[in-house]
């Protein structure tokens, strides 16, 4: 069934939890969304876990493009949000407009979503003003991170976990149709969720708001290197899929792949024909005539 930008509110007016996940391919948002998930983000976290990138600020937004239109062919019906990479919308409202109709227009998308309160909350109500839905995002903020000292807990003190609800009702304010919130103490977040009439999706901030939110390669045991605390893995298979391709490689080495069913056949007329040209070719080229002509 399809999920849409309305089906935010009423999840949260139901009490009903909002399932997302990221996902950044065709068969990722597929899987995705046979499972049920209900919002699927093509997350700037494509630049670690597709891309191999070091930080999320090294991803284009030609990239997040090309990766939010593949998911949208293999999810036709969730609701598919696609990130805004870093210094696609800080300078101005004209940049967070013009990229934000790109997700549309180009990749199929529903939603966009940016990180930040402060400054940022005027792009919300500038790509909303452009009839395009956004999804606000607080806590740690992966693309400013440096700034903040690195990848860490946000909001641990009475004056920044108000400040964090403050940027929330003014996100809320200027249109936002959801809001992040990520990495923060689970208590912060259902307190915010509490006084906002839009859904928060926490990712590393307790079972108090109104969705969750992982990383597809976290989900499934196909990071590189230990996830965060917060992750819960539901399958292993970062280790099945390389057992499988050790499979693989032996079975090529040891001459087990292919077997014959796995091969196309011929039928005995043309086999038969094939073989007697084949000996009238090699005997002419034995006689010295030039290769490929019969002589
Ligand atoms: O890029 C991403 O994956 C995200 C989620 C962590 C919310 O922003």
């Amino acid at each position: 069934m399809t999920f849409s930008v309305p089906d935010l509110a009423k999840r949260k007016q139901q009490r009903q939890p909002i399932v997302m996940v990221t996902a950044y391919d065709y068969p990722s948002a597929r899987f995705a969304e046979q499972a049920g998930v209900d919002v699927i983000l093509v997350g700037d976290s494509a630049a670690n876990v597709v891309l191999g990138l070091e930080r999320t600020t090294s991803i284009t937004m030609d990239t997040m493009v090309v990766l939010a239109a593949a998911a949208r062919r293999g999810a036709p019906r969730a609701l598919l949000a696609g990130d805004l990479p870093f210094m696609t919308y800080q300078a101005s409202d004209a940049d967070a407009v013009r990229n934000a109709g790109r997700f549309v227009a180009e990749a199929g998308c529903d939603a966009v979503k940016l990180e930040g309160g402060g400054a940022m909350v005027r792009r919300v109500k500038a790509i909303g003003g452009a009839g395009i839905a956004v999804i606000g995002h607080l806590g740690l903020l992966p693309q400013s991170a440096a700034r903040f000292g690195g990848m860490r807990v946000q909001a641990r003190t009475h004056e920044r976990a108000i400040a964090l609800l403050d940027d929330a009702l003014a996100l809320q304010d200027a249109g936002a149709v959801a809001i992040v919130l990520e990495a923060i103490p689970s208590e912060i977040a259902a307190a915010v969720t509490e006084r906002l009439s839009v859904p928060t999706v926490g990712i590393g901030a307790g079972s108090g708001c109104d969705g969750q939110v992982l990383v597809f390669h976290d989900v499934l045991g196909l990071g590189a290197g230990a996830p965060p605390s917060f992750v819960r893995q539901y399958a292993a298979l970062g280790e099945a899929t390389r057992d499988a391709l050790a499979h693989y490689a032996a079975d090529v080495r040891e001459r087990r792949f292919p077997a014959e069913q796995e091969g196309y056949r011929i039928s005995a007329d043309e086999l038969a024909a094939f073989e007697q040209a084949l000996a009238a070719r090699d005997a002419s080229t034995r006689a010295g005539a030039p290769a490929g002509r019969p002589a």
